[in-house]
């Protein structure tokens, strides 16, 4: 459920109506529900209020500062993939004992900045990182709680971007060095073993692979301590799907459900890491349509968002559902039409043709279900600077992110000084 219905013939923000924001903002800006965040969270804690849980927003999923603070104050912790989201979950107000910094990549500076922090885990994921994480650790005399995300070879059934727990995929150890990387990780100066950490994917619709994995880990946790290992944690990571179209995703509850009965009596203390089933539906980017075209096919709705603010459906074939920010009167005709921005790139577009009452140049839309991934997956590309983020609390909005503009990008620019004004160019160059 979110919080993004029509109310007296227009599409709301809770009370906010959309387009009072564009009059105030221009357009395109992405807009976020508290009230829908809050509730989505609140629904995942209940689902795993049974165990031993605390719950770390994986921070990739939107990592606004105004979103994470939403979050930290319902006593939300942080999963983190870099120093810049570090900081981020720090200044946001989540506190460090409840941070998990976690990725595939993490240098030295930022394993120092975790540690210095007082996080409360690092997650690795190699050999290598185990041995340059120890010598950091035991340089700041802090000993490092210790997850090892294992890779438990799980088809996760999801997009093949975005299944993370295959033994072919970059993520985690693989299952036969576990048991000798544990062992090594043991011996390591600055290195605690904590736990265990496993992540399979992103937008799984299916209990199954996420009940596989845990069962595995569940195995594994028995081995471990059998090899002597004190395991206090188990992260489960995050990847529980939510609905664009018509999937049908397991609700949090019978996540819930599973993972206690899989985990629950393994005496551990569990870590989530949701991103999408929290922030996902929190979220529209809403567009203003530039013009109407007829194409040979079916007409083009050219509007000012394009796929450097929402590259989900050109990267992955990702629906989003589209809808008229003007509610349509009831049994207004719907035209087959597709939504596409202005990058010079086929790709640019916001998916296959769909039915849409008439649109005309001026409309507002709202493209739904873009609180995940969204703006921070958003890039500069064409000279199309970052689109404003706004919050809404009931009747009351927020500019969270300013509009970057132009100027701001060109300012960070500069000529070399080969290519300063009154130089010439070099004999021959051109020729
Ligand atoms: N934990 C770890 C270690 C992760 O790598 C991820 C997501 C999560 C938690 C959160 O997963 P979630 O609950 O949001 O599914 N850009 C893609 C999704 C990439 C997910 C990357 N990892 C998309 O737009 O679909």
């Amino acid at each position: 459920m979110d919080h993004f219905q029509y109310t007296d013939g227009e599409l709301c923000a809770e009370a906010v109506p959309i387009r009072h924001i564009a009059d105030d903002v221009g357009t395109p800006f992405y807009c976020y529900s508290t009230a829908t965040l809050e509730r989505h969270y609140r629904v995942f804690a209940e689902a795993v209020g049974g165990l031993d849980a605390t719950i770390c927003y994986a921070v990739k999923a939107n990592s606004n500062l105004a979103v994470i603070a939403t979050l930290a104050r319902l006593g939300s912790g942080a999963d983190v993939v870099s120093g810049g989201e570090l900081k981020r979950a720090l200044v946001a107000g989540v506190p460090a004992s409840k941070i998990v910094f976690s990725g595939v990549g993490k240098t030295a500076s930022e394993m120092a900045a975790a540690l210095k922090a007082g996080v409360m885990q690092v997650n690795v994921e190699s050999v290598p990182e185990l041995e340059t994480l120890s010598g950091v650790a035991s340089m700041l005399g802090i000993d490092a709680d210790v997850a090892i995300r294992v890779n438990p070879d799980v088809d996760a059934l999801t997009h093949e971007k975005i299944a993370t727990g295959k033994s072919e995929n970059k993520f985690g150890i693989d299952w036969e060095s576990v048991p000798g990387v544990y062992r090594l990780a043991a011996g390591l100066e600055g290195i605690r073993v904590a736990g265990v950490a496993v992540h399979i994917g992103s937008q799984i619709l299916d209990l199954a692979p996420f009940r596989e994995a845990y069962e595995r880990v569940a195995e594994l946790v028995g081995t471990l301590k059998a090899d002597g290992h004190a395991i206090e944690t188990l992260d489960l990571g995050g990847g529980l799907g939510i609905p664009y179209e018509d999937e049908r995703p397991p609700s949090p509850k019978e996540y819930g459900e599973m993972v206690t009965s899989v985990v629950g009596g393994l005496g551990c203390r569990v870590i989530l890491e949701p991103g999408r089933m929290i922030a996902g539906n929190a979220g529209i980017l809403v567009t203003r349509v530039i013009n109407v075209k007829q194409g040979a096919n079916h007409p083009f709705v050219i509007v000012d968002a394009a796929m450097n603010d929402l590259v989900r459906p050109s990267l992955y074939n990702a629906h989003h559902a589209i809808v008229p920010v003007a509610e349509p009167p009831a049994g207004a005709d719907l035209k087959e039409v597709e939504v596409v921005g202005p990058i010079c790139e086929t790709g640019d577009t916001f998916g296959k043709p769909r039915p849409l009452p008439e649109i005309q140049a001026g409309d507002l839309l709202a493209i739904r279900t873009a609180g995940a991934y969204g703006a921070v997956m958003a890039s500069a590309y064409n000279t199309r600077p970052l689109v404003p983020e706004i919050m809404v609390s009931e009747g009351d909005f927020a500019v969270v992110r300013d509009r970057i503009t132009v100027d701001d990008m060109l300012a960070r620019e500069g000529l070399p000084g080969w290519l300063a004004e009154g130089r010439e160019a070099r004999p021959g160059a051109g020729d």
